[in-house]
């Protein structure tokens, strides 16, 4: 008997209850939704020889932080590897390179692998949206790449609700909020629970500036949403901004510490670091006051969990965190080492934080002016890195400068240009 995951894929499995676990549990990978481990384990307790179920558990487990368990998982995909079909054994070679922190590497064998095998969804997801293989790799049209590589596999997906998405936000972060967001409904229509597709929604509303509407569809969205899921902490930065953008700081605070934070997320590190270092600084930008505590936190925080440079993206908020704690010693370490696919930004960016502290902004502006034209080699989200765009209006309006700061942001995030989160906007 043939078994088969969701995209029609042959798996070398023992039973049809184990190739039923194996669709569940990549169905949470790909909705980012909870359970991945759980169904996984189950595949491969099922069939110990399932192979491509160890490489999933492997990414299940990564995902959910548990870097120990998914090595071992890793290990037994590949120990049992050699009876599967070439897809098989091409997917498990995929995610042996990324464990082995060869992304470029695993990026180059997943682009091949699609080539034969469009429909191996979990290899795809490896490289698409805003923190995957292509988004880490230091090119500055990685907006454009992620994009173009969405559109080449769609057409192979046909109405599936997980590609839709992924296109989406494609769209998305490519100026096209509108057509992403239609995209956007026709995923959702299919599978509602679909946090990856919430998500994605919510960015499409942040970039055509709805904040009321984000803020009423993705509250109610996290209702029913499990707090263990790779994006709650996440999704719940997405609400406090909006709070703290429409003045409900009470909401914005609350979000902060129940589900965004350090020791209130269950996410991964990167999100709790990223999202706390960007609420905290975009919160401060609009002139709500942060107290030190919090920054020192948040900066022993990343000390422990990021102790050395590396993942640009991350690197920019260590930073931050590390700068406004009023911690130097850790904060030279992105001033004298740049390391990672876009260190010598993430240098920049130090520095323009080490001076935004002493209050030297027109040397913050100097340092920070560089970056503006190529910061997507950073990755991540237009939205994380509005971080950016909005301390350099912030650093015009220090400097007077409010006609420049006005033709910035009107040439650079027009829909946000009658209601910047800037105290002291228009200036
Ligand atoms: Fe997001």
């Amino acid at each position: 008997m043939a078994f088969e995951d969701r995209y029609g894929n042959q798996l070398t499995c023992s039973s049809e209850e184990a190739a039923a676990a194996y669709r569940e549990g990549i169905d949470h990978l790909l909705g980012a939704t909870y359970g991945a481990v759980e169904a996984l384990s189950k595949a491969t307790e099922i069939d110990p020889g399932f192979a491509i179920a160890q490489a999933g558990l492997a990414r299940a487990l990564m995902m959910a932080g548990d870097m120990k368990s998914a090595k071992e998982a890793i290990t037994s995909a590949i120990n049992n590897r050699a009876t599967c079909s070439e897809r098989e054994q091409l997917h498990v070679q995929v995610f042996e390179q990324l464990f082995a922190n060869r992304a470029a590497e695993a990026r180059r064998l997943a682009e091949a692998h699609l080539i034969t095998f469009p429909r191996d969804a979990l290899i795809a997801q490896l490289c698409s949206g805003v923190f995957g293989l292509i988004a880490f790799s230091g090119c500055a049209a990685t907006e454009a790449q992620i994009r173009g590589f969405s559109s080449w596999l769609m057409p192979h997906y046909g109405d599936d609700w997980w590609m839709r998405g992924i296109h989406a936000v494609s769209l998305c972060e490519t100026g096209q909020p509108d057509k992403a967001l239609d995209l956007m409904e026709l995923s959702l229509e299919t599978n509602p629970r679909n946090a990856n597709g919430a998500h994605f929604k919510a960015h499409a509303l942040y970039e055509m500036n709805k904040p009321e509407a984000g803020l009423e569809y993705l509250s109610k969205w996290l209702t029913d949403y499990d707090k263990r899921s790779q994006l709650h902490g996440h999704l719940s930065w997405h609400v406090a901004l909006w709070s703290m953008g429409l003045g409900d700081k009470k909401t914005m605070w609350s979000m902060i510490d129940e589900n965004v934070g350090p020791g209130a997320s269950l996410g991964l590190p990167i999100n709790t670091a990223t999202d706390t270092a960007a609420i905290y600084y975009r919160a401060e930008l609009a002139g709500v006051e942060v107290a030190p505590e919090r920054w020192q936190k948040l900066s022993q925080y990343v000390a422990e969990k990021f102790p050395n440079p590396g993942q640009s993206f991350v690197d920019i908020h260590s930073a931050l965190s590390h700068a406004m704690a009023g911690n130097s010693a850790e904060l030279a370490k992105f001033l004298d080492q740049p390391k990672g696919f876009a260190g010598n930004l993430v240098r920049s960016i130090a520095e323009t934080w080490r001076l935004i502290v002493q209050q030297k902004w027109q040397e913050a502006l100097t340092a920070l002016t560089p970056v503006m034209s190529e910061h997507a080699k950073l990755g991540g989200s237009r939205a994380k890195r509005d971080m950016l765009e909005f301390t350099y209006l912030n650093l015009l309006l220090k400097l007077g400068k409010s006609s420049e700061a006005q033709r910035f942001i009107k040439t650079r995030r027009a829909a946000f240009t009658d209601s910047v989160p800037l105290a002291g906007w228009p200036g």
